[in-house]
């Protein structure tokens, strides 16, 4: 079996800063509302000219230069987004062409939030096989585009992004383990439905936010004891960064004080599949998340999907 680890992380923020008080002069909503019900402060959204693959591969670019690798070591590229620049071809191509990468693998992976977790599960069990030795895994998102600036109930809640990790081949895990789920039967909670409202996303607040609570709880449970391990050995939550209120049950779960929960949900909004990578970029680079420590990665996002990931770092 060959195991896998992180060992580079980068992130690109647009640096467009869109803050609550501007909101207020958009739609009927104010700052202590939107401060109140979800955490958020800020948001980055992307000028026109930043794309899913320009932001993705800048910051697939900054997670090489951290791993002391070059395009030339990629074999494959693993983009989750739910917001791709064209119908087709991926936006992981276009952002291979953008690296100047060898020839490889690369492809998109729609999961919505949860698209990171899913990438990272495909690049591990990529690499345990024997697929290769190297691999980028990138959330990135430009949500700005599918927002309804008219709609308070969701324009307040999202923002552009992206964040990369290099997945390597290692003799010790890295990954200790990667879960991943899916219930279509909820999809209409969640959308963004051509034909229904003309391809902005459409939320039942209240009840997705009921379920992430819930979800999130369980699969908290089933990575724990998958590794036969106690919610006191997790050094760091990194959870999808949706709503604050969402992370703090979930820290709660874990019995995880607050200062060990990575929390960029204030500043960046959310960012769907680029919100765990940014908050993993974040903690590491400004040193809180140490060499050796545990990392609970979760997500939860429309379809619906969610997972996780439990990492020694
Ligand atoms: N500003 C002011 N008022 C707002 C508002 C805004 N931006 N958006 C909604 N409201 C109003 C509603 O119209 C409603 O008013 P009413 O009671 O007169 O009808 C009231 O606030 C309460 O709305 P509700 O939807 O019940 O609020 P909430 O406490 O559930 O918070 C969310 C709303 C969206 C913040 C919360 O439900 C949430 O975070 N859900 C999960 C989101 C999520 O995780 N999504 C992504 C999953 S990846």
């Amino acid at each position: 079996m060959i195991h896998s680890a992180i060992t580079g992380t980068g992130s690109c923020l647009p640096e467009r800063v869109v803050t609550n008080q501007e909101l207020e002069e958009m739609v009927d909503t104010t700052d202590e509302w939107i401060r109140e019900r979800t955490g958020i402060l800020q948001r980055h959204i992307a000028g026109e000219k930043e794309t899913t693959a320009s932001m993705g591969a800048k910051a697939a670019r900054e997670a090489l230069d951290a791993a002391g690798l070059a395009p030339d070591d990629v074999d494959m590229i693993v983009l989750a987004t739910t917001t791709p620049d064209r119908i087709f071809p991926s936006t992981a191509c276009h952002i291979q062409r953008e690296l100047g990468t060898p020839v490889c693998p690369a492809f998109d992976v729609q999961a919505v939030c949860s698209g990171f977790i899913y990438g990272l599960d495909i690049a591990r069990r990529f690499i345990a096989t024997g697929g290769g030795g190297t691999v980028l895994v990138i959330g990135s998102e430009v949500l700005s585009r599918i927002v309804d600036w008219s709609d308070r109930s969701t324009c307040v809640l999202f923002g552009d992004g992206a964040g990369a990790v290099v997945l390597q081949a290692r003799d010790e895990p890295g990954i200790l383990s990667t879960h991943l789920h899916a219930d279509g039967r909820y999809d209409h909670l969640l959308q963004v439905s051509p034909e229904v409202n003309g391809a902005f996303i459409e939320m039942k607040g209240n009840e997705v936010f009921r379920m992430a609570v819930n979800t999130l709880g369980r699969i908290v449970d089933e990575t724990l004891e998958a590794n036969q391990m106690d919610r006191h050995e997790v050094d760091w939550l990194v959870p999808h960064q949706a709503n604050h209120r969402i992370i703090a049950a979930t820290a709660r779960k874990l019995d995880l004080p607050m200062e060990r929960v990575v929390v960029t949900v204030d500043q960046h909004g959310n960012t769907s599949a680029a919100s765990v990578p940014l908050a993993l970029n974040q903690a590491v680079r400004d040193g809180r998340i140490q060499s050796g420590d545990v990392l609970m990665l979760e997500a939860f996002g429309g379809g619906f999907t969610w997972g996780s990931a439990l990492i020694r770092y």
